[in-house]
Order: structure tokens, then C-alpha cells, then sequence
């Protein structure tokens, strides 16, 4: 029991900024984060893929990325909107998972906004949920200040130490 115990303590500590913002702690995240919030799952649609508490739909989609890797289209030849469609990823820690996207093509997070922004490559595949959009300075660094509290501040947990 004091294993377990202790285990889950770790386990609190990891929690991101987003989650204590979500647990009820306003102080958690910065307005501009909270802006960002309300980007993705409003004039961005971020959402419409990146949803639930992970962050993914675990569906395959074409994004509009330049890519001449088949994709799902390898499984499902016969599905139109199968070319070119790569698994939604978490979005959680991504802060240290660049570079992005399933070639790594996309160097920084400022490149995946701009991607999203173009709308990419507008071909048949491409999701009915991928279109181009405007945003200011501001709301770009709002949407990035959102994505940062995907990640816990502490990194590199220390084990907790056990009784034996
Ligand atoms: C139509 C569904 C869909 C929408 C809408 C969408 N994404 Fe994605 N996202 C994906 C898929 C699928 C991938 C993986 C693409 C690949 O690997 O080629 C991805 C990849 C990413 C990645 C790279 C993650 C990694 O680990 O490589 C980031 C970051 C990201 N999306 C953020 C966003 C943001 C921010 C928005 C809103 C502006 C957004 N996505 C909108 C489906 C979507």
C-alpha cells in the first residue's frame, strides 16, 4: 500500500499545467494559454481531430502535408480519403518530441501552425476538417502557449524511492 501510495504521489506531480487548470485551478495556465484553449477547439478546429484526454481521435486523416507516403492508403486502397492519412497523434508532451509529423518534415511547433493555417496540400484525401485559416501574432503565440501546458514542467521524474 505505501508503494502504491507513493507511486501515485509521482504520478500527481506529473500532472501538466492543463490539468490542474482543468481540475479547477485558474492560477495553473496564463490567460494567453487560455486563449489558445479557445482557438483550438474553436476558429482552428484543432479539436475536430485532437480530441478526448489525450489529445487524438486515434483516426487516420490527411492533414495537407506535402508527403508522397501513402499512409493509411497501403491498408485501404479502396478509400479515397485513406491516402495520404497518418494517426492523429497525442498532443501531450509534444514540446519535446519535435521534429513533427510522421517524416519529421516539420522542424518547430511554429511550422505544424503554419501548415494548419495554408490548410497544406488541398487534395481529395485531405479531411473535410482541414481548411485554411487566418491568425494574428497573437493568437499564434496563444495557440503555442495552449499546446505548452500539454507538457508538466518537470521532465525527468526521479523514481520514487520504495519501501522494501
Ligand atoms: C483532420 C484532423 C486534424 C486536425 C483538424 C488537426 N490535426 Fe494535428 N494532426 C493530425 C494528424 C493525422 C497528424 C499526423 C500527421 C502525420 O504524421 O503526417 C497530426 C499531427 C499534429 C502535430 C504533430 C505531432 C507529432 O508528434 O508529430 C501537431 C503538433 C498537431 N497535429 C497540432 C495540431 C493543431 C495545433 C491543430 C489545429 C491548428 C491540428 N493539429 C489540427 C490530425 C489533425
Amino acid at each position: 500500500m505505501t508503494a502504491i501510495a507513493t507511486y501515485e504521489r509521482t504520478v500527481v506531480s506529473a500532472w501538466s499545467p492543463f490539468d490542474r487548470w482543468v481540475d479547477g485551478d485558474e492560477t495553473a495556465v496564463s490567460d494567453s494559454a487560455k486563449r489558445g484553449f479557445e482557438l483550438f477547439t474553436g476558429k482552428a478546429n484543432c479539436s475536430a481531430c485532437h480530441t478526448g484526454w489525450n489529445f487524438t481521435d486515434n483516426k487516420f486523416h490527411d492533414t495537407g502535408l506535402p508527403t508522397i507516403d501513402l499512409g493509411r492508403a497501403i491498408l485501404e486502397p479502396n478509400n479515397p480519403k485513406a491516402l495520404y492519412a497518418f494517426k492523429t497523434p497525442s498532443l501531450r508532451n509534444t514540446l519535446y518530441r519535435g521534429p513533427y509529423m510522421h517524416d519529421g518534415s516539420l522542424a518547430t511547433m511554429e511550422d505544424v501552425i503554419a501548415l494548419y493555417e495554408s490548410g497544406g496540400v488541398n487534395r481529395p484525401s485531405r479531411s473535410d476538417n482541414i481548411s485554411p485559416f487566418f491568425f494574428t501574432d497573437r493568437e499564434r503565440d496563444d495557440l503555442i502557449a495552449f499546446l505548452k501546458t500539454l507538457t508538466p514542467e518537470q521532465q525527468d521524474l526521479p523514481l520514487p524511492t520504495l519501501p522494501n
